[in-house]
């Protein structure tokens, strides 16, 4: 399966001055920490909207949805998902950048898309493989940027959201298109063979449980998304 997005959705509330005040924040926090930020500015609203597919496509309109954000920033596709939740849905949207997740509690009371969700969701400034499983979730959207961490990281990623995962339950992430090709040219080669290793293991994942990607244009830097779901139990 494969779609294209145009801008539209939650940013279109976006006033300019709050659109500035997200992206200064999220260049001075990747000027900072560059391997965790992974990008330089904040996703677009058609990667956001993207990536909240499986929250607009839930399978049962009369059962609310628990939702958790990994890697929330400054809360650019926590406004997509806002934007798709019902009454009875719970985000949590955990973030390891505490200058970020303070920016997030706030936008749960400010933001005219966040603000309706504010009582719903949670922020947790914590890695999110640290946030323990003794909770399980309908849908996973990750903005954690896989391709800067080596694969050992990644599959202790992969295996924590399928282990909080329900049966039955999505997983959507995003990748940048042409990293791999830009890295051969610019990056050191342990890099590079690094990268390689990560995306083999993130193209396993997607081989055994993708049920969609989609290419998104209207972002900086364009992106895959990927959707995964987990089997349901067999007996
Ligand atoms: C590429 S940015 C995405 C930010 C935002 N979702 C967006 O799309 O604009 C990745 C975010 O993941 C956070 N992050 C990186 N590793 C993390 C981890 N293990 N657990 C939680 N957050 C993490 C970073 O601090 C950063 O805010």
């Amino acid at each position: 399966m494969s779609e294209t997005h145009s801008p539209a959705g939650p940013f279109s509330s976006l006033r300019l001055d709050e659109r500035l005040r997200d992206t200064r924040l999220f260049v001075a926090q990747a000027l900072r920490t560059f391997h965790a930020t992974g990008s330089v500015v904040p996703s677009s609203g058609a990667l956001a909207r993207a990536m909240a597919e499986y929250v607009r496509r839930r399978p049962d309109p009369d059962r609310p949805l628990r939702i958790l954000e990994a890697g929330a920033g400054t809360g650019a596709i926590s406004r997509g998902i806002a934007a798709e939740m019902l009454p009875g849905d719970t985000l949590d949207l955990v973030e390891a950048n505490p200058e970020f997740a303070a920016h997030v509690e706030g936008l749960l009371k400010t933001d005219a898309v966040l603000s309706r969700v504010g009582d719903s969701a949670r922020v947790h400034a914590k890695l999110v493989n640290d946030m323990g499983t003794d909770r399980s979730y309908d849908v996973i959207v990750s903005g954690l940027p896989f391709a800067n961490f080596t694969a050992d990281a990644v599959r202790e990623i992969l295996d924590y959201y399928f282990e909080v995962l329900e049966p039955g339950g999505t997983l959507s992430f995003y990748g940048y298109l042409y990293t791999k090709e830009v890295k051969a040219v610019i990056a050191r080669r342990e890099d590079y063979l690094r990268q390689v290793r990560t995306s083999w293991l993130v193209q396993e994942w997607i081989d055994r449980y993708g049920i969609g990607s989609e290419r998104v244009f209207a972002n900086i830097p364009p992106a895959w998304v990927h959707h995964l779901r987990k089997p349901e139990k067999t007996s």
